[in-house]
C-alpha cells in the first residue's frame, strides 16, 4: 500500500503530529477513501522509519476524533460514516481561527493548539479501571452538605472578593498542621497558597519559573497533566529513568545538569509505576539541586494512601536549602470537582506566587475554603483517609489476587503497595490499543500506559485504577479482561 506520507525529523512538529497530518490531509482529501484499510502500526513504522509507539499514537488520535475506526480481528479502517463536519473541515491551524479573521495565536496559543491528548479519553463502559477517581459513594456527603450550607447562612463574606489571594487563612493555617503531623512537611501557614487543584499549582509554577527554551526534568514515564502545563510553557523536557527505587538521580546526574531548571517528581507514588523514592535517593536529588540551583517540583497527589509500610517523609521537610516546591490535592482525599489543591512555597517565592494566582483567577470559592476548613479542623479528613485507606487496601487486595489468578505469571504486578492504581505488565503479543479495544467491547475500561512516555515505551502496560469499584466490579472486569487478552 503506497501511502506516500512523509515526514521530516528535523520539522519542530513532532513525529507522530507529523504522521497524524499527512494521514488526516489524505482523508480529508480522499485520498484515503472510506472504509480503505490501513496498515498496521508496524509496518508503517517500519516504511516511514519511525517508532512503533509514533504511529500508534497517531493512530489513537485519529480513532479518538473519529476518522479511523477498528474491527476487532481485522485492523484499522478509514471510518465508514465519517462526520460531516470532519469532512468539511479545514486544517487544524485555521480551523482555529475564525476564517477572516488576521489573529495570531501567541506561542502558548499555538502551543494549546496542538490536539494532543491533555488526558486520555476513557470509554464509556460497565467497569471502568480508570485511575484517579476516589470511591465517590463514599464520601460523607450529607456532612459536606451541612458545612456548606452553615456557611450559606452565617458569612456574608462568602459571597465577596477577598483581600488575600493566597486562600482563606484558617484553611492555610488547618493544612500547614495537617501536613506537618501526616508528612513531615516544614512549613507554616505563611508559605502555602490555595489553587484551583495540583493543575492550577503547575500550571502558575511553570509560568512563574520557566522561559521558552528552558530545561525541566521529568520522570520517564510520567504524569501527562504535568508534562502539557509544561510544554504549552515552552519548556524543554529531559526524561529521566524511573526503576523500583524511583527517579533514577544518578542519570539526572549525569547527563543534564547545566540546562536544567527544574525537575518534576512524584516520589511518594510514582506515576505511574508506584515506585517509591528511596531516602538515599531523596537525599541524593535534594543535594544534587542545591548544587545545581535547580527546584524540585514534588507532587505527593496521592501520598495518604500507604499500605502496610511507614510513609517516607515529604522531600520538602529533608531540605535544608528552599529547593522544593511541594504540591498537594484534594482531589484523591476528597472528590476532583472541589478544585481544591495547594502549594507549599520556600518564603522568596510566596509574594510572586500570591500576584501570579490573584491574576490568573483571583481567588478560589470562599464556600468550599470555609466548609474545607471545618472539615479538616473537626477531624473529619483523617476519618475519612484512614476509612479510605482500609476500603481501597481491600479493593487492591481483591485486584492483585484476580489478576494472579486470572493471569498467573503472565502479569507483572508494579507499586502495589500505595495509592490508587496498579502498573500492570501483561505478557501477550496483542498490541496495547486492540487490547483496550476488546477489553472496551467486552464492557471493561482500562489504560493503556504508553502515552505516559515521553519516548518509546516498552508497551504492553497498563494502569489499573481500582478505588472506584467494588470487589465484585473488579473480579468480574479482570475474569471478562483475561477471557478477551487470551
Ligand atoms: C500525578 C498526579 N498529580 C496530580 C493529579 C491531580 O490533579 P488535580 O489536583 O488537578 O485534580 C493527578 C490526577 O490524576 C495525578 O495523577
Amino acid at each position: 500500500m503506497d501511502f506516500a506520507i512523509s515526514i521530516d525529523p528535523h520539522a519542530p512538529l513532532s513525529l507522530y503530529r507529523q504522521v497524524y497530518e499527512e494521514l488526516r490531509q489524505a482523508i480529508l482529501s480522499g485520498r484515503l477513501a472510506s472504509g480503505q484499510k490501513l496498515p498496521s502500526t508496524r509496518s508503517l513504522a517500519q516504511l516511514l522509519g519511525v517508532s512503533r509507539a509514533t504511529v500508534t499514537q497517531s493512530y489513537e488520535l485519529l480513532l479518538s476524533e473519529g476518522y479511523l475506526e477498528t474491527i476487532m480481528g481485522s485492523g484499522t479502517f478509514v471510518c465508514r460514516q465519517l462526520p460531516d463536519e470532519l469532512l468539511s473541515a479545514a486544517p487544524i491551524d485555521s480551523k482555529l481561527q475564525p476564517a477572516n479573521s488576521s489573529i495570531h495565536l501567541s506561542a502558548y496559543g499555538e502551543s494549546l493548539s496542538d490536539q494532543a491528548f491533555l488526558r486520555i479519553p476513557e470509554p464509556d463502559v460497565k467497569i471502568s479501571f480508570s485511575y484517579g477517581r476516589p470511591a465517590f459513594d463514599k464520601f460523607p456527603i450529607d456532612l459536606w452538605r451541612k458545612l456548606i450550607s452553615r456557611h450559606c447562612h452565617s458569612h456574608a463574606d462568602v459571597l465577596d472578593y477577598t483581600e488575600d489571594s493566597m486562600g482563606y487563612q484558617p484553611l492555610r493555617e488547618a493544612i500547614a498542621s495537617y501536613l506537618s503531623r501526616s508528612r513531615a512537611v516544614n512549613c507554616s501557614a505563611e508559605q502555602i497558597i490555595i489553587v484551583g487543584g495540583s493543575q492550577q499549582g503547575l500550571d502558575l509554577i511553570t509560568r512563574i519559573l520557566i522561559d521558552r527554551g528552558d530545561g525541566i526534568a521529568v520522570e520517564e514515564p510520567g504524569y501527562l497533566g504535568a508534562r502539557r502545563a509544561f510544554l504549552a510553557q515552552g519548556a524543554s523536557l529531559f526524561p529521566v529513568s524511573v526503576d523500583q527505587s524511583g527517579l533514577i538521580i544518578s542519570e539526572l546526574i549525569k547527563s543534564i545538569i547545566p540546562q536544567v531548571k527544574l525537575v518534576y517528581v512524584t516520589p511518594s507514588h510514582q506515576f505511574p509505576t508506584g515506585a517509591v523514592l528511596s531516602l538515599p535517593r531523596r537525599l541524593e536529588l535534594l543535594a544534587w539541586a542545591q548544587k545545581s540551583g535547580a527546584m524540585i517540583i514534588e507532587d505527593d497527589y496521592d501520598s495518604e494512601y500507604r499500605y502496610g509500610e511507614r510513609p517516607i517523609p515529604a522531600l520538602q521537610g529533608l531540605d535544608q536549602g528552599n529547593s522544593v516546591i511541594y504540591v498537594g490535592t484534594f482531589s484523591k482525599v476528597l472528590f476532583p470537582a472541589l478544585r481544591l489543591g495547594y502549594l507549599v512555597l520556600p518564603q522568596n517565592l510566596v509574594y510572586v506566587f500570591a500576584r501570579g494566582k490573584w491574576l490568573a483567577d483571583r481567588q478560589c470559592s470562599l464556600l468550599e475554603q470555609y466548609a474545607l476548613t471545618d472539615f479538616i479542623t473537626e477531624g473529619h479528613l483523617e476519618r475519612h483517609i484512614r476509612r479510605m485507606r482500609s476500603l481501597y487496601d481491600q479493593r487492591r487486595q481483591t485486584l492483585v489476587h484476580a489478576l494472579i489468578s486470572h493471569f498467573g505469571d503472565r502479569v507483572k504486578i508494579l507499586g502495589e503497595n500505595a495509592g490508587m492504581h496498579l502498573m500492570v505488565k501483561i505478557n501477550t503479543n496483542l498490541h496495547d490499543n486492540e487490547i483496550v479495544q476488546r477489553a472496551a467491547l467486552a464492557g471493561v475500561g482500562i489504560g493503556a500506559a504508553y502515552p505516559q512516555y515521553l519516548k518509546d515505551s516498552p508497551g504492553s502496560e497498563f494502569i489499573f485504577g481500582y478505588a472506584e469499584l467494588n470487589e465484585q466490579q473488579i473480579q468480574l472486569g479482570v475474569k471478562r479482561l483475561s477471557q478477551v487478552i487470551s
